[in-house]
């Protein structure tokens, strides 16, 4: 293979950054053309290339977004939009493609691959941590530190007034932001669309904080809980007892943005070179991740065929230490 091409596709992630300047960089250590397909799949479609070089990726591993835009692209869910995204790979002599994206992204690359034959490689971007077949996602150690960070702010304030905080985090179909930045946040309650909200429950959690002489507590709602929002869910209470003066936060695309983690950016120069490395060897519907601290190449399908990794353990936790 003698020149690939890369793009950032979903919703953004810090770290996509680090991602791109090791598809590039990997690429010319072996001697490989690279090209930036700017916004996702539909600069595929649209033919919006760029020709990269080392240089082209300098000073980027330090910031949040992604300097080759991202989309999300209806056409590319068509056959006839992907017909036209090949006849745009071959007329540009693009062999292969890395995408850098979440498991939305990965099912286009795997029709890319099987239907059209183009050699595709899906390295994890997401901040959700939602994705099978890796433990962790590039932006997942940024997002939950900004979480983190606000939910402290807010205990400040909380603390300062006797307040309940309803404090909402991203994650549409994962609670996984919430858990993890709940336990290191200290919240006495963690509503997650994978575990049925009980009002009883937590106005009785409340209750008995309230009872046990608390001076703040937090509940934190992933925005994804199939009993709503935080906003919603505290409308909820505030009918149903007598906790009626509380307040909200969304902390929102806060957690999307801002410098990526060591962490982040040490697993997106891993996962980059990586993916160069899979479609020099031949590899193709295949995406890397990070299994016991290893690089792994695993199907594509495992994306979304596994990606689950809801762990009522972990609710327990922090059950058990917000007494
Ligand atoms: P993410 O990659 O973050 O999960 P999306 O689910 O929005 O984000 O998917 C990103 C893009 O991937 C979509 O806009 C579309 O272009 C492409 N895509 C998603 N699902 C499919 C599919 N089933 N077939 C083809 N392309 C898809
Ligand atoms: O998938 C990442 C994510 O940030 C989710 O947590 C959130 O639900 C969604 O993207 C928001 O997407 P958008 O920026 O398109 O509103």
């Amino acid at each position: 293979m003698q020149h690939i091409g890369v793009l950032t596709s979903g919703g953004d992630a810090p770290g996509m950054n680090a991602a791109i300047r090791a598809v590039v960089r990997a690429a010319e250590y072996y001697n490989v053309k690279v090209t930036g397909i700017r916004s996702g799949y539909q600069g595929m479609i649209d033919g919006d290339f760029q020709p990269m070089t080392a240089r082209s990726v300098s000073d980027i591993i330090h910031h949040g977004g992604t300097i080759l835009q991202t989309a999300r692209c209806e056409a590319f869910r068509e056959s006839a939009g992907r017909d036209i995204a090949r006849r745009n790979l071959e007329a540009a002599g693009i062999e292969g493609v890395v995408v850098i994206g979440g498991d939305g992204s990965y099912r286009g690359a795997h029709k890319l691959y099987e239907e059209q034959g183009i050699p595709t490689i899906g390295v994890p971007g997401t901040i959700d941590n939602d994705i099978g077949g890796t433990d962790y996602t590039i932006g997942f150690f940024t997002a939950i530190n900004t979480a983190v960070e606000a939910i402290d702010r807010i205990r400040d304030t909380a603390a300062s007034h006797d307040r309940i905080f309803f404090v909402e985090v991203m994650g549409r179909s994962s609670g996984y932001i919430a858990i993890i930045s709940g336990i290191a946040g200290g919240a006495e309650e963690i509503l997650v669309p994978e575990s049925p909200t009980d009002f009883d429950k937590l106005i009785g959690t409340l209750r008995k904080a309230r009872d046990s002489h608390k001076h703040s507590m937090i509940i934190l709602v992933a925005e994804g809980d199939e009993a709503g929002g935080a906003t919603a869910i505290a409308q909820r209470v505030a009918r149903d007892s007598e906790f009626t003066d509380t307040r909200v936060s969304v902390i929102g695309h806060i957690q999307r943005g801002g410098a990526p983690s060591a962490m982040d950016r040490v697993i997106a120069s891993r996962m980059g070179v990586a993916s160069v490395q899979a479609l020099l060897q031949g590899e193709g519907g295949m995406m890397v991740g990070i299994d016991h601290h290893s690089i792994e190449l695993r199907p594509l399908s495992d994306a979304w065929e596994t990606h689950s990794r809801f762990d009522p353990a972990l609710l327990d936790i922090a059950k058990i230490l917000s007494i």
